[in-house]
């Protein structure tokens, strides 16, 4: 492009030059054109507008068409021409004899002047009948010719000269002088006779009636060449970039004329040579680029040009290179980016897959549209929600992955558990928690809100749950903000009734499997949230348990079921057991604190009971806050709960039914502090350590309710 422009730029610049300088090829200021004739220097109408007074011009404008004049050498002018092939065309005078309508013309003697005919350009004529005719003033050398005669005519039928009626010849070389004279061949050649040097071409090709045409001529045209004297060129005669000069040697023949020279333009160049700048460089890629250099690029140098094919091919091939290169860029762009869009919806599709999607999508519809509720998340909104899954958001970390706390585009504040492994099983687990909390509706299980499938981790949102985990309340409590009894009861008693709804309210009967502390979450009323649900199972409702691969966490685990692989609604109330005792007791469910024997919670807590010791292990906050009764109370349910034989324990409806009683007791104590009498609850036991031993024990207010003698009372009621 720049390249381009500059030479453009460049062109125009002489093109400029070149049309103030071609505007004149006079010198300034002088006249250059007399009538339509143009007088090119070194010649030049009036004073300094010549080289030399040889070449003085004379313009009479008065007559028409104006009479142009050599004054040096008093000859008519018809035109100039100053290029390579300069010449002075001259009026030359045509000789006659005994011819009626036209007299004589003077013969031309320009001796010494640089002017001379020139040899090559002119030839010499004679017509007429019987003529013979000669130049005078080139002896010795003797120059004419002679003619036959056709019908007395001045030329023949055919107007050529070829000796009859008319002859030519050739002239010598700087003829300066030329007159002829006639001789008669035989007494009758009588009759017109003309002789005349004239321009041969002119004779030869212009002129086809030569009879007529001459008729009425004066004169003919004839080319004068000359040289220019040294002394008058006001150039350096050496060779120029421009110019260059060739000598015009005096000769033998003319041994008085100075030495004198030409010049001309160099070839590429055009002008006039004689003046100062005169030569101007031709730009031969104006004319006809397209002859010159055919398809290559035609770039003018001084004094020629060039073809540059070579450039032009480059610069067609760097463009079309760099606009290869761009469409590739520019394609190879979009390629990726649609293949990266395709991958994401690949990846997205095979997580969504891998991640269960299709499972779910026939739970969905195998599930009569209770799921139309769980909203699938796209993986966007979670990144924005969670922000990209920051450290900083991390609620917890279980077993089943990290939980984010997140909020939605719509303010909603929601919990973002992201799964860390996924194998298959876990997919399941993840489909499974997705399918079991889209079907419940109770305000202490916690609320799904929705999944999302379509990241290398399946996510799960659930409705933010503020206050943590029971466990982290009831192990990592603060002294600032202890549990209340009532509030440790009111929990006790929202698990059982989210678990008894759980196995028996809710559609399909569904076992939770995983009941612990840290699976109870707070809300900011310290209201429980049972969550999890990932080993839980939905059951037909005729079959009573599940035949499972053992499930569950250590300390929580029903040994019947651990025992027998057979999980029944009862292994959830065992687990239970172990966070009602949790509840009274605050101890972690397995602690190396404790003896070998009581590293269990559950079994601790028994062996304590059985051996009268209850309140040892009562949490002393505890047992500030509430009358005996109570405790002892929760404590026989605790104790039924973590009975070994499943059958022994209270279903989950019974345990929230005994708990809303001890909790509506509670409040009436509050009120009246009336303390209601409480008798033996007895309480068949089996242990797993003994297998097949059975324990009685019995719950009273005063004494040892535990012991293993009473007989199994299945009601837990007393009295
Ligand atoms: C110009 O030509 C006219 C007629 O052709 C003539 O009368 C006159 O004298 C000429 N003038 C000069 C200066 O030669
Ligand atoms: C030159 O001038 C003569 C008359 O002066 C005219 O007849 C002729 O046509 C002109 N030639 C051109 C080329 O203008
Ligand atoms: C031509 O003129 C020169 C002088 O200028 C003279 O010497 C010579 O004799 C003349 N020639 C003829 C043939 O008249
Ligand atoms: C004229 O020229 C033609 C051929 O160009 C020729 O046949 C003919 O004889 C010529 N006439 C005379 C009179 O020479
Ligand atoms: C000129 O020509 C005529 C005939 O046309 C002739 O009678 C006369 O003698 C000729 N004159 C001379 C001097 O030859
Ligand atoms: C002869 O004729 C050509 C074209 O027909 C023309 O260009 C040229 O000027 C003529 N020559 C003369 C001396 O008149
Ligand atoms: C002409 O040029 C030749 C060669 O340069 C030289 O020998 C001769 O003296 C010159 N004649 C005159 C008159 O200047």
């Amino acid at each position: 492009m720049a390249v381009r422009f500059v030479s453009s730029f460049t062109f125009l610049l002489l093109l400029t030059i070149r049309l103030a300088f071609s505007a004149s090829i006079a010198k300034s200021k002088c006249p250059d054109l007399c009538g339509n004739v143009s007088i090119p220097y070194s010649f030049g109408i009036g004073a300094d507008c010549f080289l030399n007074p040889w070449f003085e011009v004379s313009c009479n404008e008065t007559s028409s068409p104006p009479i142009i004049s050599l004054t040096s050498i008093n000859m008519e002018v018809l035109d100039f021409r100053l290029d390579r092939y300069e010449y002075v065309r001259v009026k030359s005078p045509i000789i006659s004899k005994n011819c009626s309508d036209r007299e004589t013309s003077r013969g031309v003697n320009i001796t010494g002047s640089p002017f001379f005919f020139s040899g090559s350009m002119n030839k010499f004529i004679a017509a007429g009948c019987n003529n013979k005719a000669f130049m005078t003033g080139t002896e010795p050398t003797i120059v004419g010719c002679e003619s036959a005669c056709i019908d007395n005519r001045l030329f023949g039928p055919n107007n050529t000269c070829n000796g009859e009626t008319c002859c030519e010849t050739v002239i010598p070389s700087r003829l300066r002088v030329f007159n002829a004279r006639f001789e008669s061949k035989e007494s009758q050649s009588e009759g017109c006779k003309l002789a005349f040097l004239v321009e041969e071409k002119w004779f030869d090709v212009n002129i086809t009636d030569k009879s007529s045409a001459l008729q009425n001529m004066d004169y003919v045209p004839a080319l004068l060449d000359w040289g220019i004297p040294d002394e008058a060129l006001g150039l350096p005669k050496k060779r120029g970039r421009e110019y260059y000069c060739t000598g015009y040697y005096s000769m033998h023949l003319e041994p008085y004329y100075l030495n004198s020279s030409r010049c001309y333009c160099q070839y590429g160049y055009e002008g006039n040579a004689y003046l100062l700048n005169g030569c101007q460089d031709i730009d031969e890629c104006q004319d006809d680029p397209q002859k010159r250099c055919g398809d290559a690029t035609c770039v003018n140098i001084p004094g020629h040009y060039q073809c540059e094919r070579r450039k032009t091919w480059v610069i067609i091939l760097g463009i079309s290179l760099g606009f290869g290169v761009l469409c590739l860029a520019i394609g190879g762009w979009w390629l990726y980016k649609y293949l990266k869009k395709r991958r994401n919806i690949k990846l997205r599709e095979k997580f969504f897959k891998r991640n269960g999607g299709l499972l779910l999508q026939q739970q969905v519809s195998s599930s009569e549209g209770s799921i139309d509720k769980t909203k699938i998340f796209t993986s966007k909104e979670l990144d924005k929600a969670t922000d990209n899954f920051n450290k900083n958001r991390v609620l917890g970390q279980g077993g089943q992955g990290t939980v984010y706390k997140g909020m939605l585009v719509d303010g909603r504040i929601v919990a973002v558990k992201k799964s860390i492994v996924v194998d298959a099983e876990k997919v399941e687990e993840f489909i499974n928690e997705v399918v079991i909390l889209s079907q419940i509706n109770h305000r202490n299980v916690v609320k799904l809100l929705g999944c999302c499938l379509e990241t290398a981790v399946p996510l799960l949102v659930y409705e933010f749950i503020p206050n943590g985990t029971l466990f982290q309340y009831l192990h990592d409590q603060s002294e600032e903000f202890p549990l209340s009894w009532e509030t440790r009861l009111r929990i006790a008693k929202e698990i059982a009734e989210a678990l008894s709804y759980l196995h028996s309210a809710a559609s399909i009967p569904i076992y939770h499997r995983d009941i612990k502390s840290s699976n109870i979450l707070l809300d900011e009323k310290y209201r429980a949230k049972v969550s999890d649900f990932g080993t839980s199972r939905s059951i037909s409702i005729d079959q009573t348990h599940l035949t499972t691969h053992v499930h569950g966490t250590f300390g929580y685990l029903d040994p019947e079921y651990f025992q027998s692989s057979q999980f029944t609604e009862k292994s959830d109330v065992y687990s239970f057991g172990v966070v009602l005792v949790e509840l009274l007791t605050s101890e972690k469910p397995i602690s190396f604190e404790r003896a070998e024997e009581g590293r269990s919670l559950a079994t601790h807590s028994i062996l304590s009971m059985e051996e009268n010791q209850l309140f040892d292990i009562v949490d002393a906050r505890v047992t500030k806050q509430t009358k005996d009764g109570e405790v002892v109370m929760v404590a026989t349910l605790a104790y039924r709960c973590l009975s070994l034989s499943g059958r022994k324990r209270p279903t989950m409806k019974e345990a929230a039914m005994e708990l809303e009683r001890i909790l509506s007791l509670q409040k009436d104590s509050n009120v009246q502090h009336d303390q209601e009498e409480i008798d033996c609850v007895k309480i068949d036991v089996t242990y797993p350590w003994d297998g097949a031993s059975t324990s009685t024990g019995s719950v009273c207010d005063s004494g040892n309710a535990f012991s293993r003698e009473s007989e199994p009372l299945i009601s837990s009621k007393t009295k």
